[in-house]
């Protein structure tokens, strides 16, 4: 698979950069291939997978929409809880079906490193990727 990074605001594409990035609008040359960017991660924080791979919960019932077919996508990082300092936090989580982005959430170090997505679009699998502001960049993934 091959990932394209915007040099901007870390957002991630596969397959393809795009015309601009989704998230902050940068063009198409502010992006950087870099199909290894997930190993890199783990080779540079071995024991660290355990606090960054985001857990990711695919909830068919969703209690907030019931009234339509709302899918909840639950995410924490990781299964250690990652920390939320000033000095190293999780920065963002973005939300992809079928490697096509959906939608980003952004975090502070005043929040919890996890989220709900209330999904509407249909599709086969959900992956969402995670920056750390130490760590880089982590993924991972569940069937719809
Ligand atoms: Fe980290």
């Amino acid at each position: 698979m091959h990932v394209f990074i915007c040099q901007n605001c870390g957002h991630i594409e596969f397959s393809s950069a795009p015309h601009r990035c989704p998230v902050c609008g940068f063009q198409k040359n502010q992006f950087k291939q870099n199909d290894n960017v997930f190993e890199e991660s783990a080779a540079s924080s071995p024991e660290g997978g355990v606090k960054h791979v985001p857990v990711v919960k695919v909830v068919a019932d969703c209690k907030l929409i019931p009234e339509e077919n709302c899918i909840d996508i639950l995410v924490r990082v990781g299964e250690t809880l990652h920390p939320m300092e000033d000095k190293h936090f999780i920065t963002f989580l973005d939300l992809y079906v079928d490697d096509k982005y959906v939608s980003r959430l952004l975090l502070s170090p005043d929040m919890y490193p996890g989220a709900v997505f209330h999904l509407k679009t249909p599709g086969s699998k959900v992956a969402v990727v995670e920056q750390c502001n130490l760590h880089g960049h982590w993924i991972n993934e569940a069937s719809l």
